[in-house]
């Protein structure tokens, strides 16, 4: 497939729900090629990875995408995106002054298409996207870290992320918060809203009710 026909489906994509009726009505709005296209693009990489941990990709929104900028704001350094889509969070972060920027991503289509938007950036080679299951990656050495996942998903990351994670960290939670962290703060409001997590107070606070279940 051209990189060109990816960008438009990718446009035409743009801020949907992918998934059950969304992908019906898609496929009657875009016609069955594009369903096709889309089943392909949806579907590879994934099948090692266990089926209640399958996250589908549903683009940020350029609010989005600002307020995470604006709760990483005054930070540099090493910037991860754990399941980054089509590249755009890495790619900003990346304009932003982190470096290294980098993103985790199964799918391969999605993967090319932040390539080829990287390229198109003039920041090709410069942004990393690595094709890597994001719960085999350890996150011991990032201390700036994006996620948009499905809430079904994030109890068992802010296990991995506590696990791992230095004191110094901050996580930032896009859409959807972590079910049972405090956060630092949030911006934003309905499906732009994003919450950042420093990870020294979500240690300070769990301790404190250490023993009561959650
Ligand atoms: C909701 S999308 C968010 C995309 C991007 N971070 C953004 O904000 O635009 C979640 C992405 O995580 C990817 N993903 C889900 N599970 C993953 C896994 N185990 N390893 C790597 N990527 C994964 C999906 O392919 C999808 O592109
Ligand atoms: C979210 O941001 C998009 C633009 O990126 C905007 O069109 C939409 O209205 C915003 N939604 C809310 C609930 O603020
Ligand atoms: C993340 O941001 C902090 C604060 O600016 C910075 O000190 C640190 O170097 C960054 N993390 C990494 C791993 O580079
Ligand atoms: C992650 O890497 C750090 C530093 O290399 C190491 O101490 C830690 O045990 C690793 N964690 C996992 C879960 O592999």
């Amino acid at each position: 497939m051209d990189p060109d026909d990816l960008e438009e489906l990718a446009v035409k994509l743009q801020g949907r729900t992918v998934g059950g009726w969304g992908l019906v009505q898609l496929a009657a709005g875009t016609g069955f090629a594009a369903y096709v296209m889309w089943a392909g693009i949806l579907m590879p990489g994934f099948r090692r990875v266990p089926l209640k941990l399958q996250v589908p990709y549903v683009p940020s929104s350029a609010k989005q995408v600002e307020n995470v900028m604006s709760l990483l704001k005054g930070r540099s350094g090493k910037m991860v995106d754990l399941g980054s889509g089509d590249g755009r969070i890495v790619l900003e972060a990346y304009k932003r002054g982190f470096r290294p920027a980098v993103g985790y991503e199964l799918n391969p289509w999605l993967l090319r298409l932040s390539n080829y938007r990287a390229w198109r950036a003039g920041c090709y080679g410069k942004v990393f996207y690595h094709r890597q299951d994001l719960w085999k990656v350890n996150v011991s050495d990032c201390n700036n870290v994006s996620v948009f996942l499905a809430p079904s998903v994030l109890p068992l990351l802010e296990t991995k992320l506590l696990a791992e994670l230095p004191d110094e960290a901050r996580v930032v939670a896009g859409r959807f918060p972590f079910p049972t962290w405090m956060p630092t703060t949030n911006v934003g409001e309905g499906i732009n809203r994003s919450w950042a997590y420093d990870i020294k107070t979500v240690r300070q606070t769990k301790n404190k009710f250490e023993g009561s279940p959650e």
